[in-house]
């Protein structure tokens, strides 16, 4: 639907792009001629996804730690030495794990936090002054999840994807004299790896809690990826848009956890 060449010459950074929504956003940016790095710890990770995403086009890939500044800052540095600039950051790279709110130790609490507040944040900080500053020219798309009302069985990502909500809104004001835009996707219950994570029992009839009766897909997460990081959407800065089926204006899906967590992040 978009021109074949609408990212021909952009370089692209998509966080936890190895799998499930960041390898569909990679996907999409590579079918659309850019050049995409795709970031996560699991270096096997990585090297499966290039497997694939390489045959479409330009791929690279970069080992990396969100919450280990030392890591965010070589990666910059291997960006600039590989293309000299970096186009669009997708803060996609994200974790949590179910547990009523009262079984959440302070170390699971700090890892979620660390990971998708505190990690986004960094990265932000860090590309917006690499790149993003100096180029005069930036876009961060930053992917969150459905937190219109609260996140009942995970505080801590709940806690912190509002954290990120806002960040958006901050950075959008803040960094607009750069020309550095901002703007948030919230998933809702989408078709991917993200979601083998959650017991069997808690996934069971999600479809019928949807105003439009299914889940959704890795691809229609991207789409809107896309949209953001272009052109036309040059005017739109510092919102939240939704990619869930509805859900979001009509009620939870599941109910609240109540057995052990277990911590896996
Ligand atoms: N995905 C989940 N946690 C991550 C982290 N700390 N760094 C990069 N990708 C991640």
């Amino acid at each position: 639907m978009y021109q074949p060449n609408l990212f021909a010459g952009k370089t692209i950074l998509v966080t936890g792009g190895g799998s499930g929504i960041g390898k569909a956003i990679a996907k999409q940016y590579l079918q659309l001629g850019a050049t995409v790095f795709i970031a996560s710890r699991k270096l096997e990770k990585l090297e499966n996804a290039l497997t694939e995403l390489g045959q479409i086009g330009d791929c690279r890939y970069l080992e990396l730690n969100i919450r280990d500044v030392e890591s965010i800052k070589a990666a910059a540095q291997n960006i600039k030495e590989q293309t000299g600039r970096l186009d669009v950051l997708v803060n996609n790279a994200g974790g949590q794990f179910p547990s009523a709110a009262e079984l959440i130790a302070p170390k699971g609490w700090n890892a979620v936090i660390e990971t998708n507040l505190t990690g986004t944040w960094l990265m932000s900080q860090t590309f917006a002054m690499e790149f993003f500053m100096p180029q005069k020219e930036g876009v961060i798309v930053n992917i969150i999840a459905n937190i219109v009302r609260g996140f009942p069985g995970m505080a801590h990502t709940g806690a912190a994807r509002a954290g990120v909500d806002n960040l958006t809104k901050t950075l959008a004001v803040e960094w607009a004299p750069y020309h550095i835009r901002l703007n948030a996707i919230a998933p809702g219950i989408i078709k991917s790896t993200g979601l083998d994570q959650y017991p069997p029992d808690l996934l069971k009839g999600l479809e019928s809690k949807i105003p439009m009766k299914r889940l959704g897909g890795t691809d229609e997460v991207a789409h809107l990826a896309l949209f953001l990081s272009s052109p036309l959407s040059n005017y739109i800065t510092g919102q939240t848009i939704y990619v869930d089926g509805g859900q979001s204006l009509w009620g939870d899906v599941w109910e609240v956890p109540d057995f052990e967590p277990k911590e896996k992040i």
